[in-house]
């Protein structure tokens, strides 16, 4: 991994975006900062460097990838239509966290993208350095986040380094990435209406609010409830990538769920992988603040009484009531800004599996604004289990 330099505006920022942009624009494999996560990048166009990001994340092919530009005018080159609904959705959120399915060129970008759909999904990041290095490249760039399948999306360049170091060919280092969690991925439809296939960084009110129709949240079933009677039974042992007998595990180490068959509404790929799966159990607890810190507070227990190595991922409102009963306490900010929780999310996670924690708790928090992103992520690292108190 070449360290390339990045948010500097000096001569050593200016040859480090100049280096990165030839290494792109040579097929080569660059991740860079967005206003997310970190993105691996490589040109849309290039079936070999798209080929190369699958084999550096382990990534199954069959989930296609997210085409990045800085103009709008690159949607000529490989989208077939761009409808009302998608422009409005694009004057009001790009450039920002939003990823817009719409309908390619076939043979416009290497079909290893769209993993062989007749759809690609595009976005425009809201991040300088990402932006001047998809001009600088000449590249509509593909990528997906920058690290390995099955681990915590990079929210800063030590977590891609961590990841991909000595697998890619660089990393443009721009600091934290600023949201914390991906795109919200988005299907307009032909009434004026949309689906939501990924929750992220712009919410599903935002959408409806701007097209003025109906918006769909379609949820990855990752939501299979906790029986309270039956949680303390839960060991820390297996649970990795989650529990299920649908589960079947891929090259990439993540666990594929069966999709369900009655649900015709489109699907975004990705979600019927199962993502960020901590090394240790984690359990996530929702409710009402005070029967929730009581919950947490004895699974926290039970597991200290099992000689677990105990980890907490609470709002600061609750926190310092669980460090007694918790290994690693780390806080996801206050309940008031949930902006905060998505921020801090996957580091956090990370840290627990650099700590060697056996089992974590997450409080959980609602779906208003990005809080549905963050319920996502953190049901996703919980293979499902969720406590609702
Ligand atoms: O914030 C983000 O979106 C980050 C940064 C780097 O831009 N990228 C990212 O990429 O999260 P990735 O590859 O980790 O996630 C892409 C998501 C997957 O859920 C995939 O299934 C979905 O977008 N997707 C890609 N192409 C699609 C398509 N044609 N139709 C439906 N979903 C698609
Ligand atoms: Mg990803």
């Amino acid at each position: 991994g070449n360290n390339l330099a990045g948010e500097s505006s000096g001569e050593a920022g200016r040859a480090g975006l100049r280096e990165a942009a030839d290494l792109l624009a040579a097929g080569k494999l660059v991740a860079f900062p967005t206003e997310t996560v970190y993105g691996l990048g490589a040109d849309a166009r290039s079936t070999e460097a798209v080929e190369g990001v699958f084999a550096a994340k382990g990534r199954p092919s069959d989930n296609p990838l997210i085409v990045h530009i800085a103009d709008r005018a690159e949607l000529e080159k490989f989208v077939l239509d761009v409808s009302d609904a998608d422009r409005k959705l694009m004057d009001a959120f790009w450039p920002g966290p939003l990823t817009l399915v719409l309908p390619v060129i076939p043979g416009a970008l290497s079909p290893r993208v769209t993993a062989g759909l007749d759809t690609v999904a595009v976005r425009m990041p809201d991040h300088g350095i990402a932006l001047a290095l998809i001009r600088a490249s000449g590249c509509p760039l593909a990528a997906p986040s920058a690290n390995r399948s099955g681990r915590p999306s990079p929210t800063l360049a030590s977590h891609v380094r961590e990841d991909l170091d000595g697998r890619i060919d660089g990393i443009v280092d721009g600091g934290p990435a600023g949201v914390g969690v991906e795109s919200t991925v988005v299907r307009t439809n032909a009434a004026g209406g949309a689906t939501v296939l990924r929750p992220g960084g712009i919410s599903a009110e935002e959408i409806g609010r701007v097209l003025g129709a109906p918006v769909r949240a379609v949820s990855a079933d990752h939501s299979a409830d906790i029986d309270p009677a039956a949680a303390s039974e839960g060991s820390s042992s297996g649970a990795q990538g989650g529990e299920g007998a649908g589960g079947q595990e891929t090259e990439g180490g993540e666990a594929m769920r069966g999709a369900s068959s009655a649900d015709e509404a489109p699907r975004s790929p990705g979600m019927k992988y199962t993502h960020y799966a901590p090394s240790g159990r984690l359990e996530v607890v929702l409710g009402a603040e005070e029967p929730a810190a009581e919950t947490i507070r004895g699974l926290l227990a039970a597991a200290r009484e099992r000689g677990e190595k105990t980890g907490v991922l609470a709002f600061d409102e609750h926190l310092e009531s669980y460090r007694d009963l918790a290994d690693i306490a780390l806080p996801l900010g206050s309940r008031r800004d949930l902006r905060e929780a998505a921020a801090r999310l996957y580091a956090a996670l990370r840290r627990f599996d650099e700590e060697g924690a056996t089992y974590m708790v997450a409080e959980g928090c609602g779906d208003e604004g990005i809080g549905s992103a963050v319920m996502n992520r953190m049901g996703k690292a919980a293979g499902g289990r969720i406590h609702r108190v």
